[in-house]
C-alpha cells in the first residue's frame, strides 16, 4: 500500500520524488545555494557558479533581496497595519520568514506561503510553524494562475476577504519571461484582492550593470543551462503598479527601499542588480497592462 507523504496533500496522485528533477537547475535551489542552504543539488550548485562567474554580486545581491523582504514585512505589518500576508514564490525556507517578521510584530497575523516546487513545500510545512495565536498555511500552486491561487480552500480558510491583504512578490516574477503573461497576472490580483490590500515585488534588472557583465550574461543566456529568466528595465518594472498608490520612496533599487540605518553601509544599487516597491490598491484602481 502507498501512503501520501509527509507534506503532501492526500488528493495529490504524485510523491514529491516523483515531481524534482535534480538533474535540472531550480531557481529555489540554486537560490539557497547562493544563501548558503544546505538544500541544494550539483545541477543547482553548478548552475549557481556559472552565474556568479558572469555576475559576481549575485550573493550580495539575493541577500539584499532577503533584507529588503524583512523590511517589507516590518513596513506592512508595523506601519500599514496588515495582518494577512500571501507571499507567493516564497522559496526554501531562510530565517526569518514572513510570518516570523510578521507575528513578531502581530502574533495573530495570518500568512499564506505558495510555491510551484513541490520540494518547497515540503520544507515549508515542517519547518514554517507559526504563532498559536496566528495562522501559517502552505499551499502548492502557481503564480501563473492567480485566480486558482486564490480560490484554493486554505487561502480561503485563513484569509478574511473583508479586509486588506498583502501579496509578496519577491524574486519570483523574473522567472515569468512571458510580459502579458506577468502584467496580466498583476491585474488580476489587483482586480480580485480587498481594497486597501499590498503588493510588494522585487525583480531583478539589468539596468545598473556594466557592458563587460552584460556580455557575459548575455552567453549564458544563450547556452540556455540555466533556465528561463528575464530581467526588467525601471521602465517595465513599473508597468506592474500601473494605477496603483505606490508607497514611499516608489520604485527604486532594492537596497534604496526604506534602508535600515543599522547594519551600515549596505551595498550599493550598482552591485545589487534589483528593483523593489510596494502599492496600496484603492476601491476602483486597475493596472493598465
Ligand atoms: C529566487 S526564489 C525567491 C524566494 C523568496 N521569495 C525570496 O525572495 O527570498 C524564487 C521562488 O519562486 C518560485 N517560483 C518560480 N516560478 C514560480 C511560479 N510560476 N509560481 C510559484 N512559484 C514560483 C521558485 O520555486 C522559488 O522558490
Amino acid at each position: 500500500m502507498t501512503t501520501t507523504p509527509p507534506g503532501i496533500p492526500a488528493d495529490d496522485a504524485t510523491a514529491p520524488a516523483d515531481k524534482i528533477d535534480v538533474t535540472v537547475p531550480h531557481p529555489a535551489r540554486r537560490y539557497d545555494y547562493w544563501l548558503g542552504g544546505k538544500d541544494n543539488f550539483a545541477a543547482d550548485r553548478e548552475s549557481g557558479d556559472r552565474i556568479a562567474e558572469a555576475y559576481p554580486d549575485i550573493v550580495t545581491s539575493v541577500r539584499e533581496n532577503r533584507r529588503y523582504m524583512h523590511r517589507v514585512v516590518r513596513y506592512l505589518a508595523a506601519e500599514a497595519g496588515i495582518t494577512q500576508f500571501l507571499d507567493v514564490g516564497t522559496g526554501i525556507p531562510t530565517e526569518p520568514n514572513v510570518h516570523q517578521i510578521a507575528q513578531g510584530i502581530t502574533p495573530a497575523a495570518r500568512v499564506v506561503y505558495v510555491d510551484n516546487d513541490p520540494l518547497v513545500m515540503v520544507h515549508n510545512r515542517a519547518l514554517m510553524i507559526g504563532t498559536p495565536e496566528g495562522v501559517t498555511g502552505y499551499v502548492e500552486g502557481d503564480l501563473r494562475d492567480p485566480g486558482r491561487i486564490l480560490a484554493n480552500s486554505t487561502v480561503h480558510d485563513t484569509f478574511d476577504f473583508g479586509k486588506p491583504i498583502a501579496v509578496l512578490l519577491i524574486a519570483v516574477l523574473h522567472f515569468l519571461d512571458d510580459d502579458q503573461q506577468a502584467y496580466s497576472i498583476m491585474s488580476e490580483l489587483v482586480d480580485r484582492l480587498p481594497p486597501g490590500s499590498y503588493v510588494a515585488i522585487s525583480q531583478a534588472t539589468y539596468d545598473p550593470l556594466p557592458e563587460e557583465t552584460l556580455e557575459r550574461l548575455r552567453v549564458l543566456a544563450e547556452r540556455g543551462k540555466d533556465g528561463p529568466f528575464r530581467p526588467r528595465t525601471r521602465n517595465e518594472f513599473e508597468k506592474f503598479f500601473n494605477g496603483l498608490s505606490l508607497v514611499d520612496p516608489g520604485v527604486c533599487s532594492l537596497v534604496d527601499w526604506r534602508p535600515d540605518l543599522i547594519p551600515s553601509p549596505q551595498a550599493g544599487a550598482e552591485a545589487v542588480a534589483a528593483y523593489g516597491a510596494v502599492a496600496r490598491i484603492d476601491t476602483g484602481q486597475r493596472t493598465g497592462s
